[in-house]
């Protein structure tokens, strides 16, 4: 009899939520490998070099930059979404672009007059290579619905663009290197208003430690580069869904979004 009965269903699937949370997210193998058992064989013997020669030069590092003054340039030298698009693409010194499957680029209408900011991608952003398409996104999709938006009428971009391992937080390295690029992108496309979702772009494009919670529903103002606007900060979507008492909030602000942009038109 095995010592270690199989998991039933439950606790597989215990099992897996736990991996997730931990930020498991790539199965590596299809069985697992016993490291014990594998580091008691002794490896085979390899032969000799037969001839002395100098040894072989180590794989060099990863290009790894972590400049944000390079960023900055980078972004400033794109005249277009798409050149900027490629820019971020080539880039190889954020190191959440080395455990993202893809580059998460904007979404929307370049020409909207609304431009919505997040976090960054998640699972399934990372997946299909675009911003807000998992759970939090449909949410996002129906409060926009709600107001009579949807994506053809909105710009949707995230603080960082390669998804940070587990969904944890990016960090304030990560930040100070991407912010670049969403700057460049409000200055391309140039939007009438700004809504940030959630603390991490709402202190990011901010520059405040206050907390969301006190945050929403203020209107401030920005200015970034030749654009300078105003910006709503509200409620990430989220914590909507892990918090729905909190849905009455986003509505007054999703509210305030619509006015806003109706005083915008009139005047
Ligand atoms: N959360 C974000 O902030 N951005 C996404 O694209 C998805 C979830």
């Amino acid at each position: 009899m095995s010592a270690n009965p199989p998991f039933s269903e439950a606790e597989a699937l215990a099992a897996l939520d736990w991996y997730r949370a931990a930020g498991v997210d790539v199965a590596v193998g299809e069985a697992p490998v016993d490291r014990f058992a594998t580091s008691a064989v002794a490896p085979p013997k390899r032969p000799l070099p037969t001839t002395a020669g100098p040894a072989p030069a180590p794989a060099p590092a990863l290009p790894l930059s972590s400049d944000p003054n390079e960023t900055r340039a980078i972004a400033a030298a794109a005249t277009t979404l798409e050149e900027l698009r490629a820019a971020m693409d080539a880039y190889e010194g954020c190191a959440l672009k080395h455990r993202a499957t893809q580059l998460c680029f904007s979404d929307g209408n370049p020409e909207a007059e609304i431009m919505l900011v997040g976090e960054g991608p998640g699972e399934q952003e990372d997946r299909q290579g675009k911003p807000f398409v998992g759970r939090a996104g449909q949410l996002l999709d129906r409060m926009l619905a709600a107001i009579g938006l949807d994506r053809t009428k909105v710009f949707i971009v995230n603080m960082v663009p390669w998804r940070p391992p587990g969904n944890r937080n990016p960090t304030p390295e990560e930040l100070a290197l991407c912010t670049p690029f969403v700057h460049r992108q409000i200055e391309l496309v140039h939007p009438k208003v700004l809504m940030t979702l959630g603390n991490v772009p709402t202190q990011a494009l901010l520059s405040t430690n206050t907390g969301i919670t006190r945050m929403r529903g203020t209107w401030k103002t920005l200015t970034v580069g030749g654009w300078t606007g105003p910006v709503l900060p509200s409620l990430h979507p989220a914590f909507l869904l892990r918090t729905p008492g909190a849905k009455a909030q986003a509505w007054k602000d999703m509210l305030s979004l619509k006015q806003k942009m109706a005083s915008e038109r009139s005047s």
